[in-house]
């Protein structure tokens, strides 16, 4: 994979203007996640386009059932370790369960804080039509902003479940609705998670900003997945539109039980790795 580089050989920038370029041409966008400085480096080195600091966080870090609990101190530090290690990726943030509910100058403040103390390039936030007004206030401050739409983790506890989203009619044009207005409110691109392949489609073909999918076809502008799911550190987790590019579960447990066998048998450290 060869990266661009600008003038004085910096791998050139990706922003959200790049994005909104790459749908206009047709290019499809590769969006991950990343909660370490680690991770952010390699997916950054490998030429990812967008990382996100998904607040999914709260699953494969942190070992809770739903994203409910991370705070906004959760979030700016897993942002903070993200942002150190990427050069070229676009970094996105989740704002957090109740970090943009209430008000929008409360949401606006949080937003920035992810900005100034966390160094994001800009925020995710969940929602509709009552997301409207406070993504207008953030992204009138100059803070890009981008949507999520379909299933939204954040509410399991008013959907039940978590399977796919708007398979109804009235589900269905709601959502295209609220994806107009986040479009109209400043939104610089949207997340569809787990709605119906031609649906996806729909939206995407009435929006002139990016769509990112995660279980919603093939048809959006983007794609995104939990790297944790997609480098196969899950065993348990295997939702339909998952593809695992590794089976690092094995790989790990493989190496851990070589290392514990070493330290055992006294084959580890050798005469090499020891000092004189
Ligand atoms: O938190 C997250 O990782 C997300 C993605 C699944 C889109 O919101």
């Amino acid at each position: 994979m060869s990266t661009q580089k600008n003038s004085n050989n910096r791998p050139k920038k990706v922003t959200t203007q790049t994005l909104v370029e790459m749908k206009e041409r047709g290019d499809k966008i590769s969006m991950l996640t990343a909660y370490d400085y680690t991770m952010a480096q390699i997916l950054d080195q490998a030429g990812i386009d967008v990382i996100l600091v998904g607040d999914s966080a709260s699953n494969v870090m942190a070992g809770h059932d739903t994203t409910v609990p991370m705070t906004m101190d959760h979030m700016i530090y897993h942002t903070s370790c993200v942002a150190r290690g990427v050069e070229k990726a676009l970094v996105i943030a989740d704002l957090p369960f109740m970090s943009y509910q209430v008000k929008p100058t409360e949401a606006l403040t949080n937003a920035g804080r992810m900005m100034k103390e966390a160094g994001a390039h800009a925020v995710k936030l969940e929602g509709g039509k009552p997301v409207v007004k406070t993504v207008n206030k953030i992204v009138e401050a100059g803070i890009p902003v981008m949507g999520h739409l379909g299933l939204t983790p954040q509410s399991i506890y008013k959907f039940g479940t978590y399977k796919v989203r708007a398979t109804e009619n009235t589900e269905a044009d709601q959502l295209i609705e609220d994806a107009k207005r986040l479009e109209e409110a400043g939104c610089f691109s949207i997340v569809l998670e787990k709605i119906p392949a031609e649906l996806a489609q729909r939206v995407t073909n009435e929006l002139s900003i990016p769509t990112i999918g995660i279980g919603a076809g093939a048809n959006c502008d983007g794609q995104v997945l939990v790297s944790h799911d997609m480098l196969g550190l899950n065993k348990e987790f295997k939702p339909r539109f998952l593809r695992r590019y590794a089976d690092m579960h094995t790989d790990m447990t493989d190496a851990v039980q070589q290392y514990i066998s070493d330290v055992k048998s006294g084959d580890f450290p050798n005469e090499n790795e020891e000092y004189d």
